[in-house]
């Protein structure tokens, strides 16, 4: 992706967070959702390559938030700077300000450690290790001093929570790399639920399995919303039609428009998102 220059973006898409801003807090009702994240003139490189630039939202707790836009115009890379993963890729830097549950990205008074207790991230391929399904789901509490009881519990709840436990609970001892790959996908949202997180990161979570085992993560995701702030990156503009409370479109690595789910798929929103959306929602 060629560097991102602010200017020629913000003449092509005329874009004005603050005019976005508003249509979003006025869309989600009179009294907007709390807020889990707050992004201020965020922006990320990658060496000399501005990847993000400017990024300003709120993203509302108890929703589902998804991010769409083209590829390689830094959802990705945004999602993973929600739980600071970028921050061991070499020459990775941000500048801006980015908070989650209150914690300051920036400050190093907040430790990875208080972040990763509030935000579990899943990847769209199924990334389970080669243990038993059961050290899977309570690798992200190793080192924890939690009894065998209590170790039991968590793991039949987040299997619970995963819809995975009525498959698994008689082989809880095999390798995860026996499951199927959407059972492997759900067994990866059981491993972030069991550190009992706030925050859900879901980069592209159904791409890698069939219709069917993405339609039952779909509806898991649904019922995981009562409990979780979900944000979720994809590229299926029917699931995000079918799921999404809010919408984040990004390209080019600027955040072009977010609003609720019924302004981004309404003549109200801006043209760049609606070409984006039309478009992309006929091809899939
Ligand atoms: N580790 C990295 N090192 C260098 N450049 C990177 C790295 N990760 C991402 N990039 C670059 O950052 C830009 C945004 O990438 P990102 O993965 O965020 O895009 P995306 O919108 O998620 O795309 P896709 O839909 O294909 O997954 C791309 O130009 C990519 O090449
Ligand atoms: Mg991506």
């Amino acid at each position: 992706m060629p560097a991102v220059n602010l200017k020629t973006l913000a003449k092509e898409f005329n874009y004005a967070m603050p005019q976005t801003s508003k249509s979003y807090l006025k869309l989600v009702g009179e009294k907007p959702a709390e807020t889990a994240i707050k992004a201020e003139n965020f922006s990320a490189w990658f060496g000399e390559n501005c990847v993000l630039s400017g990024v300003t939202t709120q993203i509302a707790k108890g929703r589902i938030t998804c991010i769409v836009g083209p590829s390689g115009s830094g959802k990705s890379t945004f999602l993973r700077s929600i739980n600071r993963i970028n921050d061991s890729v070499p020459r990775y830097k941000m500048h801006g300000s980015l908070s989650v549950e209150g914690l300051d990205l920036d400050k190093k008074t907040s430790s990875l450690t208080q972040l990763r207790a509030q935000v579990g991230m899943v990847f769209q391929k199924p990334c389970v290790f080669p243990r038993s399904i059961k050290e899977n789901v309570l690798f992200g509490l190793r080192g924890h001093k939690i009894s065998r009881t209590e170790k039991d519990q968590i793991v039949e709840q987040s299997l619970k929570s995963a819809a995975l436990w009525n498959e698994v609970h008689l082989r809880l001892d095999q390798s995860a790399t026996t499951l199927s790959l959407g059972q492997q996908q759900r067994l990866c949202i059981a491993r972030a639920l069991a550190v009992k997180p706030k925050i859900l990161l879901l980069d592209e979570p159904t791409a890698s399995v069939d219709p069917v085992s993405g339609r039952s993560i779909e509806s898991l995701i649904l019922k995981l919303k009562h409990d979780y702030t979900i944000i979720m990156v994809t590229h299926d503009i029917r699931q995000t039609k079918r799921i999404a409370d809010d919408i984040m479109f990004f390209c080019s690595g600027a955040l072009i428009e977010c609003g609720t789910n019924e302004f981004m798929f309404s003549k109200e929103c801006s043209e760049q998102s609606r070409l984006y959306l039309d478009e992309a929602f006929c091809e899939c």
